[in-house]
């Protein structure tokens, strides 16, 4: 099955024409905790393991869609026309074509994130969730929230976690069209939530060398090391669930550190290998293994790109503040 299939499908008895002049919706950015890293299927963005992520409130995309009639897309980024030949503008674009059904509409597309965008803060991720979102509401479908899911996943995979606030898991599904593909709320103690936060480390703003799309693929092709992966997901999935049912924040920053330099370490094995470490991702990686040492619970995780994100315990904050100055603490 093919994307236009798939698309077809979900949206069989629905709206094929606009039903309201513009929409604007806003979806989370989601940080993995268990991370989803290579595709079984690329042209859906099928993966081969869960996937397991916490949202960031209020750190996000806000998207307004409407419907132009000028014959082709206009599409800004924080204010800023993009050139139609950036990777985003291309991006966006396929994701359109999914809905110009027989009229050919063409659609204008403001996308504001108040985070840095493509340092690693998965901002594509909150982008094609806010614009799925958007699609639905300019065309009132109304889906349930599995579909849309499966809608932000056609866009970017792991944008069908940023649905929702909290911990999310996506289940990777069995069938070959994707339609059991899709994320969940994971439930968990609020108060356990609230008593962490994640410390956004934005020490490299440049542009990443390479797409984790391209990382990804890369890795999936050539590591030897990737066909450990699978196993490697399925216990961590498992151990950190276990840590959340006892609210255990030690063992759950120690899992979500070790994922994501499992992860790492299948890329630096590729060929050609992708390190995304600079200098300073290494200062600051043993900055953290020094002040654990002396008894300071901090951990961190990291995507695809040089950036740290720092997962630590509220009560510790006056402590990341001293040893982190230009950290951005959010509160889950
Ligand atoms: C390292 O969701 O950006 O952030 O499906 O190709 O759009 P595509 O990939 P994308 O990959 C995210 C990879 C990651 C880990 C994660 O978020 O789980």
């Amino acid at each position: 099955m093919n994307t236009h299939d798939v698309i077809l499908h979900l949206l069989s008895g629905k709206n094929k024409k606009p039903a309201l002049q513009s929409s604007t919706c806003f979806a989370p950015v989601n940080i993995a905790l268990i991370k989803y890293w290579g595709k079984r299927n690329t042209e859906l963005n099928l993966p081969v393991t869960n996937s397991f992520s916490v949202a960031l409130p209020n750190k996000g995309t806000t998207t307004t869609l409407c419907v132009n009639p000028l014959g082709y897309d206009r599409y800004t980024l924080n204010g800023e026309l993009l050139d139609k030949d950036t990777e985003f503008s291309k991006r966006l674009s396929q994701f359109c074509d999914f809905f110009r059904f027989e009229n050919d509409y063409h659609f204008d597309i403001e996308t504001e994130n108040n985070i840095p965008t493509a340092a690693g803060l998965a901002s594509s991720a909150s982008g094609f969730a806010a614009l799925a979102l958007a699609f639905d509401q300019l065309f009132e479908w109304k889906l349930d929230k599995s579909s849309l899911s499966i809608l932000a996943r056609l866009g970017s995979g792991s944008a069908c976690r940023s649905l929702w606030n909290g911990f999310v898991e996506w289940q990777k599904g069995e069938r070959e069209n994707g339609d059991d593909s899709f994320a969940q709320p994971y439930p968990v103690d609020e108060k356990f939530l609230n008593s962490f936060c994640v410390g956004l480390l934005v020490f490299e703003k440049d542009k990443k060398v390479i797409s984790s799309r391209q990382a990804m693929l890369n890795t999936v092709n050539t590591s030897r090391s990737y066909k450990n992966w699978p196993t490697q997901v399925a216990n961590d999935l498992d151990a950190i669930k276990q840590a959340i049912a006892r609210q255990d924040f030690i063992a759950l920053g120690e899992i979500s550190e070790r994922n994501a330099l499992a992860m790492h370490a299948t890329m630096l094995d590729s060929q050609p290998p992708t390190d995304f470490c600079t200098k300073k991702t290494r200062e600051y990686r043993e900055k953290i293994a020094a002040l654990r040492k002396i008894s300071v619970p901090v951990y961190f995780t990291q995507d695809a790109g040089p950036n740290l994100k720092l997962l630590f315990q509220k009560s510790t904050t006056e402590t990341m503040i001293e040893h982190f100055p230009e950290v951005e603490i959010i509160n889950l």
